[in-house]
């Protein structure tokens, strides 16, 4: 994105507690300093964007996001799409990276996909994403654009809807043996939707996707006698399955 390096680690610190705000249940208090970490991590990105402005990136280099997002759009937008692909693609990646090591520990016997080709670190990775999606549901709210009837109920335009994710990833109909951790799945089946579907699929599926089989892949080459230390503690914040800790021994 361009952001400083030294600067990386103060945004973290502001924007970890924004992302509450997608827990559809979070109470008011806490919803108010989600919103204020929020403000204080767009004036962040405000005085950013404000010191690349003009600037241009020297020839020799390609441009960052950020320098071309301050010669480009109103701020206001600019912050925006800062916000968004920050938010959208911290947290979701580390979920993302913590829930795949933990199942490549719990499931040893199938680790040895990820000793092989890329495309079968892809399919060990894609049955992680099906198995237990880091994001489970839309953090924000859908409405259909007139009455709909699913599963038997009518849903008017007023609805508040939220799509859950990891539910539809073991629907027993689409997915044969849903609960079980079997990694190159029939490829007749339908994809997993653990990075969304339609017009708002998932920016940085790629990404994420590179960012899991490289982490997976060294780890099996470089810890090969990687284990569980202690029993996972997680920690739920809404649309996010995330964790408080995992320890391994080496
Ligand atoms: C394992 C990691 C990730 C997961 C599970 C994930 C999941 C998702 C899901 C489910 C959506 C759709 C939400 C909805 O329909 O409401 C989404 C959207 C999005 N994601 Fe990701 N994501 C991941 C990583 C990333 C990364 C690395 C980036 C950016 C570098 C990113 C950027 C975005 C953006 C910008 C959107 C909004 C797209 C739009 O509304 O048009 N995501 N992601």
């Amino acid at each position: 994105m361009g952001i400083p390096e030294p600067e990386r680690a103060r945004i973290v610190e502001h924007a970890l507690p924004t992302l509450a705000a997608f827990n559809p249940s979070l109470p008011d208090e806490e919803f108010q300093r989600a919103e204020e970490a929020g403000s204080r991590l767009a004036a962040y990105f405000t005085g950013l964007l404000e010191r690349r402005r003009g600037d241009g990136p020297p020839a020799e280099t390609p441009p960052d996001l950020v320098t071309c997002l301050a010669d480009s759009l109103a701020p206001r937008q600019a912050v925006g799409v800062l916000w968004a692909i920050w938010a959208a693609g911290y947290e979701s990646t580390v979920g993302g990276i913590v829930t795949a090591v933990l199942a490549m520990l719990d499931h040893p016997d199938q680790a040895h996909f990820l000793d092989g080709t890329w495309e079968q670190a892809d399919a060990f990775v894609t049955e992680c994403l099906r198995y237990d999606a880091p994001v489970w549901g839309t953090g924000v709210s859908r409405a259909p654009r007139e009455p709909v009837e699913l599963g038997g109920v009518l849903v008017p335009p007023t609805a508040d809807l939220r799509v859950l994710f990891g539910a539809a990833n073991r629907d027993p109909a689409a997915f044969p043996d849903p609960d079980r951790f079997r990694p190159g799945r029939s490829p007749n089946q339908p994809p997993m939707v653990t990075f969304g579907q339609g017009p708002h699929y998932c920016l940085g599926a790629s990404l994420a996707r590179i960012e899991m089989i490289t982490v997976l892949t060294r780890l099996r080459r470089h810890l090969p006698d990687l284990t569980l230390a202690a029993p996972p503690r997680r920690c739920g914040t809404g649309a996010l399955r995330r964790f408080e800790e995992l320890m391994v021994a080496v």
